[in-house]
């Protein structure tokens, strides 16, 4: 039997949803995890039926520091080895940075940043043994863009995380282990209404906004072919190239007019 999976995390809706999605039209065999364990059920169900491929669920919150452990032991005592690695799971805190409690960053810092690098961490040795694997990590246009004025410590966890992505490729390509930063702008899913972002998103010029399957395919194929950083849509390659080069005051009144309450307080 084939034992070889893509690992998605935060694939219960949205862009990890569509990722595996794609991943098992592509013939891979899936194991999701995400806490809501009846959304992961059913989407287990509904790919299963369509697709001759394996897929295997474990229900777990990524805010808690054993989460990461348990789903590599998990794939252990599975034998299932994982090639492919999606680290997608994410939301947005939107109170104010001085509002929030300690643990309530260290909470967001955990999903978005620490869990990352610890399954990472976890399944890269495997993959160095086997000769090769596929690493994508989700991050986000905001990586590149001025600090939103809500979630003000979402963009910088997302460079944060476009550099351990590099640091991967630095440190492990010449093993056969590619890692993929997926920058998507904005994108219709779960994560504005969870983020208690929806009235600013619902404020967005529609031709920047995306289908999470037009992200997702854009990114399964850039993993797939050992790109080290995608950003999907001409719309996006565009803006993230304007970006690197415009002075800041330009940034900052192109964010307030494009996302506006996002960029309004600067
Ligand atoms: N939507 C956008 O505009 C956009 C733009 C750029 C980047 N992104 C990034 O894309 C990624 C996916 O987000 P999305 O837009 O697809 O949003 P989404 O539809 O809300 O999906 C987020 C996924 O993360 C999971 N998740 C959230 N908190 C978790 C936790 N504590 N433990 C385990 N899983 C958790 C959710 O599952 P459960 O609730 O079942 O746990 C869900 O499957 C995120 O990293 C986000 O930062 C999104």
């Amino acid at each position: 039997m084939n034992n070889s999976y893509a690992l998605i995390t935060g694939a219960s809706s949205g862009i990890g949803l569509e990722i595996a999605k794609n991943f098992a039209e592509k013939g891979y065999n899936l194991i999701l995890t995400a806490r809501r364990r009846d959304l992961l059920e059913e989407v287990a169900k509904n790919i299963s039926s369509k697709n001759d491929v394996n897929v295997d669920i474990i229900s777990k919150d990524l805010s808690l520091k054993e989460s990461t452990q348990e789903i590599f032991e998990f794939c252990e005592a599975k034998d299932y080895s994982v090639d492919i690695l999606v680290n997608n799971a994410g939301y947005g805190i939107k109170t104010a940075f001085d509002k929030t409690s300690v643990e309530e960053e260290e909470k967001f810092i955990r999903v978005l940043g620490t869990s990352v690098i610890m399954l990472t961490k976890l399944f890269i040795p495997k993959m160095i043994e086997n000769g090769g694997g596929k690493i994508m990590i989700v991050s986000s246009v905001a990586a590149f863009a001025a600090p939103s004025a809500i979630q003000p410590l979402y963009g910088p966890i997302k460079t944060f995380m476009n550099r351990f992505s590099d640091s991967i490729n630095v440190n492990y390509k010449h093993k056969g282990i590619t890692s993929t930063a997926l920058c998507p702008g904005f994108t219709i899913t779960g994560f504005h209404t969870a983020s208690g972002v929806q009235d600013e998103m619902d404020r967005v010029p529609r031709f920047l906004v995306f289908s999470a399957k037009r992200i997702a395919d854009e990114a399964v194929d850039a993993t797939l072919s050992g790109k080290s950083l995608c950003v999907p849509t001409f719309t996006y390659k565009t803006l993230v190239f304007t970006l690197k080069y415009l002075p800041r005051w330009v940034i900052n009144a192109l964010g307030k007019l494009l996302a506006p309450g996002r960029y309004d307080k600067q």
